[in-house]
Parts: C-alpha cells; structure tokens; sequence
C-alpha cells in the first residue's frame, strides 16, 4: 500500500527509530513532517536524504511535551502539506535509570508526565486535521518493558504501560471516526539510546531471542509501516522484538 497523498507526522525523528520511520513513510509516499527538540542539523540531514530520494519532507521544531508547541507544530504542517493523516508518537523521553528504592519522585512525575503529556498533545492537536481528512491512523512507540520489567525501569514500565492504555482508550473513542490507533513495543533497537548498554548485555538480549539478534531502527519502521497499512486492526500492540519477550 503506498501512502502517497497522505500527510505524516513523526516525533523525534531526528535520530534513531523516528528517523527510520520518516523515512520508510516517505519512500512510501507520504509527505513527511520530521520533528525534533535539540538535534536540528540531524533532523535537517534526515529530510535532505528524503528529498535526494524524491520524497517530500519538511523538519519542524518542537518539545512534544509542550501543548503549545505541539499545536504551532500542528498548524505548521498542516500549512505546508495539509491535513495530517498519520502521527506516530516516537519522541524518546529521558529518565534516570534507578531502584524504586532511590528513584527520585520528581524524576518519576517527569517521565509520566513527559510521556503522557506527549501523546496526548500530539493526538489532541492532529485528531482534528485527521476528522477533516475523514480518517487516519495514529502509531504509538511503547516497549516491551511496559509489560516485562527490568531493573531501574520502574518510571519508564509505568508510562509506557500508561502510554498502552492511552492507545486503547483512543482506539475505542476514534474508531467510529475512522481513526485507528495502535502501538508498537519494541525491545532492545540499536540506536544512541542504547548506545552505552555494555556488549555483554546486548548479546545476551539477542541470545535470548529466537530471531538471534538486536533489533535495528528499521525492523521498528517495518512494524510501523505494517499497523498503518492493516486498515482492520486498532487498539493493538505489536511486539517488535525477534520474539525476545513472551507477552
Ligand atoms: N532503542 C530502544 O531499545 C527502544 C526500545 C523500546 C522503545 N523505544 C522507544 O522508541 C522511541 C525512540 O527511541 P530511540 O531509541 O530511537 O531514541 P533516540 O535514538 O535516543 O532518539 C530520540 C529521539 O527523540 C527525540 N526527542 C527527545 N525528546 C524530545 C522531545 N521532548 N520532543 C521531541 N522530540 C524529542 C530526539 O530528538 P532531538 O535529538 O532532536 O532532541 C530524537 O529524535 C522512544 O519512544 C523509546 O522509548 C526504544
């Protein structure tokens, strides 16, 4: 299925997965909006190579945590391409990696917050561009740690398992609109977020793994670009993980 006339919007695409999802849909045909927060040459680069394909792409600045930048963002697109009709909500939200024992509660509320608030300002700000289209399909990229904990993950499980929940609710709210909504989970990709995870652990990840590897940006895009083109299925989570985790 190609997605040419469609609108797409991807946040945090300057880097890693996002940026291997801009660039499936716009090798699919769809006109690209590649949004990052502090990497903006990466994010230029990444549209640069969109359109030395052929496609059509556009990089906007924003914090996805942030309403009020998330809704400029919105309009921006929409002025420069139209209506949007895909939105994958990929921006990475830090956190510090600690026991509950330690975990700090300021760090924990940022994280949930961060998260949350970033889903729910991007579906708030594009459901309506997706209504005038009459339809769309919305991405969420959740983890498989929202399902399988790890240790110093308690802040990250918790709004990423939030972040299923979120996807569901909109799934059985939009869905007589004719908007999907799914998610996919991954498990350890090789991007710069796990760029300091020590070798051992990634191959003892891989080993775990009938598929016996890491998982890559683009294996994350291919489950992305999957969802979108399942016209019947909403309220789903892909695992993406070469069957690493039992869920
Ligand atoms: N890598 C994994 O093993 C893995 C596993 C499961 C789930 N995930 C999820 O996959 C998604 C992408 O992760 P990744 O590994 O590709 O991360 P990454 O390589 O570190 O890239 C992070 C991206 O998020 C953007 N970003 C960070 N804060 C932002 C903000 N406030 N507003 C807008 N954009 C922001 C960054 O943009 P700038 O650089 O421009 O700031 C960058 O483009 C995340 O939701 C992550 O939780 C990753």
């Amino acid at each position: 299925m190609s997605f040419t006339g469609n609108v797409a919007l991807v946040t945090g695409a300057s880097r890693g997965i996002g940026a291997a999802v801009a660039k499936a849909l716009a090798a699919r045909g769809a006109a690209v909006a590649v949004n990052y927060f502090g990497s903006e040459e990466a994010a230029h680069n990444v549209v640069t190579k969109i359109q030395a394909a052929g496609g059509r792409a556009m990089a906007v600045k924003a914090d996805a945590r942030d309403r009020a930048q998330v809704e400029i963002m919105a309009a921006t697109v929409k002025a420069q391409f139209g209506p949007v009709g895909i939105l994958v909500l990929n921006a990475s939200i830090g956190f510090p990696m600690a026991g509950i024992l330690e975990y700090p509660w300021e760090a924990f509320q940022a994280k949930l917050l961060g998260e949350l608030g970033a889903a729910f300002h991007g579906c708030r700000a594009v459901a309506p561009q997706m209504l005038e289209r009459k339809g769309g399909s919305i991405v969420a990229i959740t983890s498989g740690l929202a399902r399988n904990p790890g240790w110093g993950f308690c802040a990250h499980s918790a709004a990423k398992a939030g972040l299923e929940g979120f996807v569901r609710a909109l799934a059985f709210e939009l869905g007589p609109m004719g908007i999907r909504v799914n998610s996919v989970a991954p498990g350890l990709t090789l991007t710069d977020a796990t760029a300091n995870i020590p070798d051992k652990h990634k191959q003892a990840a891989a080993v775990h793994a009938p598929l016996r590897r890491n998982g890559e940006a683009k294996d994350v895009a291919e489950a992305v670009v999957g969802l979108l083109q399942a016209g019947f299925v909403t309220g789903a989570t892909l695992p993406v993980n070469g069957g690493g985790y039992v869920f």
